[in-house]
């Protein structure tokens, strides 16, 4: 089943022209694109304006330009098509990137894009690229390149750091990534065949939910509260019918914010344990934390050798862009995931590992830091909140750089679109949701630096003002008919 056409479409009112050619032009674009295949049936002009809280005209209009290229066709009865077209285009591939990651591959162009969360580097970056420059290029370059399971100073450093959090771990139980993503992305092809079940929260990280989908897996979702999943609903699952992995964020879980208490994680452990389900623990977001409280990884709890995989990264505490992260668990399946890496790309580049072993031991200042930075972000965004938006509804997070808003009426879907003609791409709840629930919720990020933040909040304002709940879609976020 394709993505809701409003997804496929992306940020297709961005700049300058009127809506009908920004639209005409976006349809071609995923045409051209693979999104939307030969064939398939595009929705009626009414139900797409509704969905992009546009005039019917506008669709009309650009219905019509695409009529005149010979792109689609409409005939009575059967609505519009896209018509088949020549070979050489870009194959439909199996899956639906979402367009949280979409946007990211597209760039922000002019607007303020609410679609990831990205905080700038911690000048403790400069200072590492300094020292590996100054100390340890001569050396670095002496070595032949290749080390796919990790620089091993810095599986070193990561077991210590590990340790220290109160999971015993030696350098062999921890392979280096490229991010957080490489390391779900690798547990995925190691456990999960086309076909089988992943237990996820609902809501999720689209990222990663993209990674399974894109596996062939099925979506099993379980939800989440303040403190974290609902254990007895994994467990109800687990032994009616054990899926191929568990894939839980317990420190912290994106987008709600949410931290799994210590009594879940023994709980998550023991299942693991005793039916030997390969759990995914993905804590990406440790590195921005709201509150002192700390807890340990599900391994802690977990028998040495359960099959508990953790995931972590350094992209939220120091730098996104030093692209390294590391996946824990036990240490042959550790070895089974740098075979896969090592496939992938032979291991991640060595001078970000090496600056990434600098940054190993500082990772605690890194954290208190950002939680300085994030604690008066969310200070400045709830604020603005309470006196622009006050009928948005939302819980304080337990750590993470997003709040979970939920909107009085209407849908984050429409919203969303009205939104962007504000200039913030806004993504609503259902893109983070394994099937495509949540759709009255959005993610809000607060990690960007005040100014960015207080103009977010006035276009959001602004835009919302503009919604009226008329334009609510008949059938929120169906997918495109095939
Ligand atoms: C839960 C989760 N997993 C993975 C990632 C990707 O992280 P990385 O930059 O380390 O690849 C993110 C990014 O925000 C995330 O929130």
């Amino acid at each position: 089943m394709g993505q809701a056409v409003e997804t496929v479409l992306g940020r297709w009112s961005d700049g300058p022209g009127p809506l009908h050619r920004k639209l005409s032009d976006a349809l071609r674009r995923a045409v051209e694109r693979g999104h939307l295949a030969s064939g398939e049936r595009l929705p009626s002009e009414r139900d797409l304006a509704a969905r992009l809280a546009v005039s019917r005209s506008t669709v009309v209009a650009a219905y019509d330009t695409l009529r005149q290229e010979r792109l689609v066709e409409s005939r009575q009865g059967s609505g519009t098509r896209i018509r088949p077209r020549p070979a050489g285009g870009t194959p439909r591939t199996g899956f639906e990137l979402s367009p949280v990651y979409r946007s990211l591959i597209d760039g922000p162009g002019e607007l303020i894009s609410l679609a990831c969360a990205i905080f700038p580097a911690h000048p403790l970056v400069a200072e590492a690229v300094a020292t590996v420059i100054d100390e340890d290029g001569a050396k670095l370059l002496t070595h032949n390149g290749y080390v796919p399971a990790g620089l091993p100073a810095l599986r070193e450093a990561l077991a210590d750091v590990l340790t220290d959090d109160g999971v015993p771990t030696t350098p062999d139980q921890v392979l280096v990534t490229t991010g957080a993503q490489q390391a779900v992305s690798l547990a995925t092809q190691l456990l999960v065949r086309p076909g089988d079940d992943v237990v996820v929260e609902s809501p999720s990280h689209s990222g990663t939910l993209d990674a399974f989908r894109a596996r062939g897996a099925r979506l099993v979702a379980v939800p989440v509260d303040d403190d974290g999943v609902d254990t007895r609903a994994v467990a109800d699952i687990v032994t009616a019918r054990p899926p191929a992995a568990l894939y839980l964020m317990s420190t912290f879980h994106n987008p709600t914010g949410a931290m799994l208490s210590a009594r879940r994680r023994r709980e998550i452990a023991e299942l693991v344990a005793e039916h030997g389900i390969p759990l995914i623990e993905d804590n990406a977001l440790e590195g921005a934390p709201l509150h002192e409280e700390r807890l340990p990884p599900i391994a802690a709890f977990a028998p040495p050798d359960a099959p508990a995989l953790t995931a972590g990264s350094f992209s939220k505490a120091a730098w996104g862009g030093l692209r390294v992260g590391w996946m824990r668990g036990p240490a042959p399946m550790i070895n089974r995931l740098a075979e896969l890496k090592a496939m992938n790309d032979l291991g991640s580049p060595l001078l970000d590992q090496a600056i990434a072993t600098r940054l190993a031991p500082q990772l605690a200042r890194l954290r208190a830091d950002h939680m300085v930075y994030l604690r008066r972000n969310l200070e400045i965004v709830t604020s603005r909140l309470r006196e622009l938006l006050p009928s948005w509804e939302w819980r304080e997070p337990r750590g993470g750089p997003s709040l979970w808003i939920r909107l009085p009426v209407g849908t984050a879907a429409a919203y969303a679109q009205v939104a962007l003609r504000y200039g913030v791409e806004v993504i609503p709840g259902d893109v983070m949701s394994p099937h495509s629930e949540h759709g009255s919720y959005l993610r809000m990020p607060f990690a960007e630096e005040p100014p960015v933040l207080e103009e977010t909040m006035r276009r959001l304002a602004q835009a919302w003002e503009a919604y009226s709940p008329t334009e609510e879609p008949s059938r929120p976020a169906a997918p495109v008919v095939v």
